[in-house]
């Protein structure tokens, strides 16, 4: 029987045609480096203002790091990591209920990236869920593993305090008043993503998802920690990020990068596959209010600096990302001012 979804519990003994990737754009595994140093930032750190600069290094260099001593409680992480496990071990007739290939609904199982706009598929299933305000959206979430709905709502509830502690950071570090970023940004949308990626039979040929930004503001990544697969763009270069026992992946979105008029880089970052193990990462997106206006403030262009894009408001963007698939020229590139 043909299935949309990977996560059959069928093991593939070949890679089907429809997910092998032309020459050119294949992963070439050898080619990336191991050893680069991701930026780890000690956020129970007591000095602010060292903490501070090392999130603008970072944002500025890397455009992601690493975060430690976060505040999101271990057993929050652990019980997330559990009911992901155990949602995609649901027989695939229970997990199809929730099936949609249509980026407008609020919480559907989906397959690869954007089923109907792309040409080649991506090694991956994915559950994606609304998850701000809670009370909203919380009802339409699956009833089964019968603990994910309190699981669920309390990992998001922790992990939304910390992604705002974060955006006062980043405000500070831009030299902007603390508050800043959130209050531009006003009540923002809370989105998760949990990635399953299946083990793959030729890992050389595709990817669990391919090179990308996130089109949000900040992404928040709860990495497997047994199994490594998300590769960073350093320098014109894949650099593995290898799991750390008790950090969150923090990379800034396309909505940042916008707002920093370009100081701070939207990453470029990409899903591997392995042939031994399935593996989860559990994405947390902070993503702006409908009509918030995208558009850098006056303390990064009086300088001189001329705007770099075009004022938009984030429901303008984001329609516009989901029209497109996720291997095109970056959707930033298109709000360019000339
Ligand atoms: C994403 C993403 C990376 C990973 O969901 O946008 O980039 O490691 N995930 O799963
Ligand atoms: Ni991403």
């Amino acid at each position: 029987m043909d299935s949309k979804v990977l996560s059959t519990g069928v093991r593939y003994s070949s890679l089907p045609e429809s997910y092998v990737r032309p020459e050119s754009e294949r992963p070439r595994l050898s080619e990336v480096s191991q050893c680069e140093d991701v930026p780890v930032i000690d956020l129970g750190c007591e000095d602010r203002g060292q903490i501070i600069q090392q999130i603008r290094d970072a944002c500025t260099a890397y455009g992601f790091f690493q975060v430690t001593n976060h505040g999101v409680s271990g057993e929050a992480i652990e019980k997330m990591f559990g009911v992901a496990n155990e949602f995609f071990r649901l027989p695939v007739e229970e997990k199809m209920k929730l099936y949609s290939d249509d980026p407008s609904k609020t919480i559907r199982l989906s397959t690869s990236f954007n089923v109907k706009k792309e040409k080649v598929h991506n090694w991956r299933d994915y559950l994606r869920l609304h998850c701000y305000p809670l009370e909203q959206y919380v009802p339409e979430w699956p009833a089964n593993p019968p603990s994910f709905k309190d699981t669920v709502s309390n990992y998001c509830e922790e992990v939304r305090q910390l992604g705002h502690r974060l955006q006062e950071l980043i405000s500070e570090s831009l030299g902007l008043e603390r508050p800043y970023i959130k209050s531009v940004l006003g009540e923002q949308g809370q989105h998760m993503a949990i990635n399953y990626y299946p083990p793959c039979p030729e890992p050389e040929l595709t990817y669990g998802l391919p090179g990308h930004t996130d089109p949000n503001a900040l992404t928040i990544l709860l990495q497997d920690l047994q199994v490594a697969g998300l590769q960073v763009l350093k320098d014109n270069k894949w650099v593995a990020v290898n799991p750390h026992p008790d950090a969150f992946v923090i990379n800034i979105g396309d909505q940042l990068q916008a707002l920093s008029n370009g100081r701070y880089k939207s990453v470029w970052h990409r899903a591997i596959t392995n042939t031994e193990r399935p593996r989860i990462s559990i994405a947390s997106f902070l993503c702006p209010s409908d009509d918030a206006l995208i558009s850098p403030p006056k303390g990064l262009t009086d300088d001189g600096s001329a705007a770099v894009y075009r004022s938009f408001t984030y429901a303008e963007y984001y329609k516009k990302f989901w029209s497109r698939n996720l291997d095109q020229e970056h959707c930033l590139e298109l709000f360019k001012n000339n």
